[in-house]
């Protein structure tokens, strides 16, 4: 657990691989790594999830965490952690998720909005909570829900790019997740994967 967060202190960021293509994810991550990401969520939203998140950590867990998302309950958690998952994302807080990652000493991540929902994850057993959507709530509202609750690590997600990463790690993120600034659907789609390369250095180059 203290890995996970050590590492994502080292290196702020979670690129959110969402419905990846399965012949491509090898090469997508490859891709992320080249550009610098040392942490990626698969997300749990296909029958193929699980697999591909194990076919990532076999092929680069050397070199990077490899967690599942969107994890929505509690048999989507244990499959993916059976799998080698090195966390658990979710958008939302499911005990029975932060409860299934806390029992194969797996780092948990569920999804919160507000003051109340921080602290219920935290208590649940929440190793940090994943703020959502981070842009819409902006980063003063980060810097505002740390004030009473330094001690709880926060990873800001939704709407994360070049142009807003510093601000929300000075205003206290342990680091970041981001989809849409790293992922480019097109470039995917037409084998350029370079572009995510590219895309990943962009966002790097936004902290200071
Ligand atoms: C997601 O669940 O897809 C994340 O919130 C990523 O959001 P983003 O695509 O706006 O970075």
């Amino acid at each position: 657990m203290r890995n996970t967060i050590e590492s994502l202190q080292n290196s702020p960021v979670i690129a959110v691989i969402r419905r990846p293509p399965q012949d491509k994810m090898l090469d997508i991550a490859e891709a992320l790594l080249a550009g610098g990401v040392k942490h990626m969520e698969i997300t749990m939203e296909k029958p193929e999830s699980a697999d591909l998140i194990q076919q990532v950590k076999e092929e680069f867990g050397d070199r990077a965490l490899v967690g599942a998302g969107t994890v929505l309950d509690e048999p989507s958690a244990v499959r993916a952690i059976h799998t080698g998952a090195d966390f658990i994302f979710s958008p939302n807080l499911n005990c029975d998720v932060v409860r299934a990652a806390k029992r194969y000493g797996v780092t948990s991540i569920p999804g919160v909005m507000t003051p109340t929902e921080v602290v219920s994850a935290y208590e649940a057993g929440a190793d940090v909570v994943k703020i959502f959507p981070a842009a819409t709530l902006g980063p003063g509202y980060l810097k505002e829900l740390k004030g009473p609750l330094p001690h709880i690590p926060m990873i800001p997600t939704g709407g994360v790019n070049a142009s807003n990463i510093q601000e929300f790690i000075d205003n206290g993120a342990v680091a970041v997740g981001v989809g849409g600034s790293l992922m480019d659907k097109q470039a995917i789609e037409e084998g350029n994967l370079e572009k995510l390369t590219q895309n990943a250095k962009t966002l790097f180059s936004g902290l200071r």
